[in-house]
């Protein structure tokens, strides 16, 4: 039945901001809240999947039966990513990760100066484009946020990851992305089909996600 299409299955999903270390009292971040990455955890255990959840810092309860593991930065985000990927049927990559770090975390609280000043920046690693390079018989599902050209930058960005299926979302249109219990997205998959949803709840766009998902994976398993 629809209600466990992924039974056997194990995925892994990723969600929430990344915190990038300033200092002990500072850090670089984002608006995500975890509502996607969260809703996709819950309706994936109820499809009968195993799932892990990587969670950066939010103020969510993850759902029962699923396993967490709790990160803050990009880095350790990596990290935890790469260590569950093998053992992953479906990796899902809702999280919001910093593009760029801090080149320096001190481990002091920095004073403040009179004047202006700057925080040199380097970039983080890309997790979505690791994964795509080192991919096997898995289904890799990408986010993207975007503010302007959302679909030219979600199909780039399906090739460019070797992902399967890009959710993009425009986080500047009422009742989409960061913060809100709705979305709106459009899901782009690697045949070049577009599904455009309407304005819904995170929890029923997790239920297209992971139906358009459970397709992919029979499709794999016939070939
Ligand atoms: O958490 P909520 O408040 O519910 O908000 C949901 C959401 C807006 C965060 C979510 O719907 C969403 O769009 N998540 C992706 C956010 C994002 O970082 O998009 P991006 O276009 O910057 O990144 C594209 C993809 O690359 C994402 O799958 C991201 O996880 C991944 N990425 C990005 C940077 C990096 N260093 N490594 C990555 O893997």
């Amino acid at each position: 039945s629809k209600s466990l299409e992924l039974k056997g299955k194990t995925v892994v999903i990723t969600a929430g901001p990344t915190r990038e270390k300033i200092d002990p009292v500072r850090f670089i971040s984002n608006h995500s809240t975890g509502k996607m990455g969260y809703a996709l955890a819950e309706k994936a255990k109820a499809s009968g999947a195993r799932v892990v959840l990587i969670t950066g810092p939010v103020q969510l309860t993850a759902p029962t039966g699923v396993e967490v593991v709790k990160v803050e930065s990009a880095e350790e985000m990596y990290n935890a990513v790469l260590q569950f990927f093998a053992s992953a049927d479906v990796v899902i990559k809702t999280a919001a990760v910093a593009d760029y770090r801090p080149k320096t975390a001190y481990d002091h609280k920095v004073k403040k100066q009179s004047g202006d000043t700057f925080i040199e920046l380097e970039r983080t690693k890309d997790i979505l484009l690791e994964l795509g390079a080192r991919k096997g018989k898995q289904i890799l599902v990408g986010f993207a946020a975007e503010t302007d050209n959302v679909e030219e930058y979600a199909k780039k960005k399906l090739l460019a990851k070797n992902a399967d299926m890009i959710v993009a979302n425009n986080v500047k249109t009422e009742g989409a992305g960061f913060g809100t219990d709705t979305n709106i997205v459009t899901i782009y998959k690697r045949n070049g089909e577009a599904v455009p949803l309407p304005l819904m709840s995170k929890h029923e766009v997790a239920d297209k996600i992971l139906h358009e998902i459970s397709v992919l994976l029979k499709d794999l398993e016939k070939n």
